[in-house]
């Protein structure tokens, strides 16, 4: 065991403060970058993130959304775009359908501070209309950086956009929501969970019972522990010191997550091959601003 090991273990109980963790990561799941240095590479790709112009969207955003939670968190959640209130705030899944995300947390004891939550898109879409495949393409990168980061072991899509995002594939999440895969995204092999985003169960009764359903089962898959993880190839065997992001805020080794454009599902609502619906956010929109001044402290949120 190494100095970086035995930083990531006393970390980890940290970052379990509020309970004996039965749900956390067991200790096997050490990642292998420490989480104050990737905690510290995520502050950076979100410095980059915040000024980004790369899609028209950054005209229209009251501010970006860049995710938050525990850059320690053996689980991400990845939903679609930021709202309104997202907008407002900063921070992803605030509206109602964060308060339904939040009590389904809590049905299976968990937090946000046991957590990280994101999206696919950093801002939000002008209507909460779909998210677009170039504004999908440009803020890819982000999300990759995301995961590749936190090194999750298990990750939880929420909705149509994510979970086709990550599948690399157009099959819709009636069709796949709480079937576990094990997945190689980037260079880490996690379990892919997709499940129906929030605002689809806000309104249909059957659609929450199967989210809920689905929910229930999170801790015995993190139970499980991490994938055996493939071999670095030589070349992406970086230290501490010069791994992580680059100024553009790419992923640390540069591999993508899923297949590059050519190969980038629509996603959304109704345009999968079974008609699947559910994964737009809720909430309303008006007017706004580029609003370039610093965040609030606990705008990004890390624990
Ligand atoms: N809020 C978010 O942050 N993301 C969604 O996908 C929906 C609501």
């Amino acid at each position: 065991m190494n100095a970086n090991n035995d930083e990531v273990r006393s970390t980890r109980v940290t970052a379990s403060r509020h309970r004996v963790p039965p749900l956390a990561r067991p200790l096997a799941s050490r990642p292998v970058t420490s989480p104050t240095v990737r905690r510290e590479r995520l502050k950076a790709v979100y410095e980059e993130a915040r000024g980004c112009v790369r899609c028209p969207l950054h005209r229209t955003r009251t501010q970006v959304v860049f995710g938050s939670g525990n850059a320690d968190a053996g689980v991400m959640f990845i939903g679609e775009a930021p709202g309104a209130n997202e907008d407002k705030q900063g921070l992803p899944f605030v509206g109602q359908a964060g308060k339904l995300l939040d009590k389904l947390l809590a049905e299976i004891e968990l937090e946000r501070a046991d957590v990280f939550i994101a999206n696919v898109l950093k801002c939000r879409p002008p209507g909460n209309r779909d998210p677009q495949p170039n504004e999908i393409e440009s803020c890819r990168s982000y999300l990759e950086s995301q995961v590749e980061l936190i090194e999750p072991d298990i990750i939880c899509t929420l909705g149509n956009f994510a979970t086709k995002l990550l599948r690399g594939d157009p099959t819709g999440i009636s069709r796949l929501h709480g079937q576990v895969e094990e997945r190689k995204l980037g260079p880490r092999a996690i379990r892919l969970y997709p499940l129906y985003h929030p605002a689809a169960a806000l309104y249909t009764p059957a659609t929450l019972e199967a989210l809920r359903a689905d929910f229930q089962r999170i801790p015995e898959l993190l139970a499980l522990g991490p994938l055996a993880q493939p071999e670095p190839p030589p070349a992406a065997a970086v230290s501490d010191a010069d791994a992580g992001t680059d100024a553009a805020g790419t992923s640390a080794s540069g591999a993508p997550l899923a297949p590059q454009r050519e190969d980038l599902p629509a996603g959304g609502s109704g345009d999968g091959p079974d008609g699947d619906d559910g994964s737009s956010p809720a909430g309303g929109h008006d007017g706004r601003t580029t609003d370039d001044s610093e965040p609030p402290a606990t705008q990004l949120g890390l624990f």
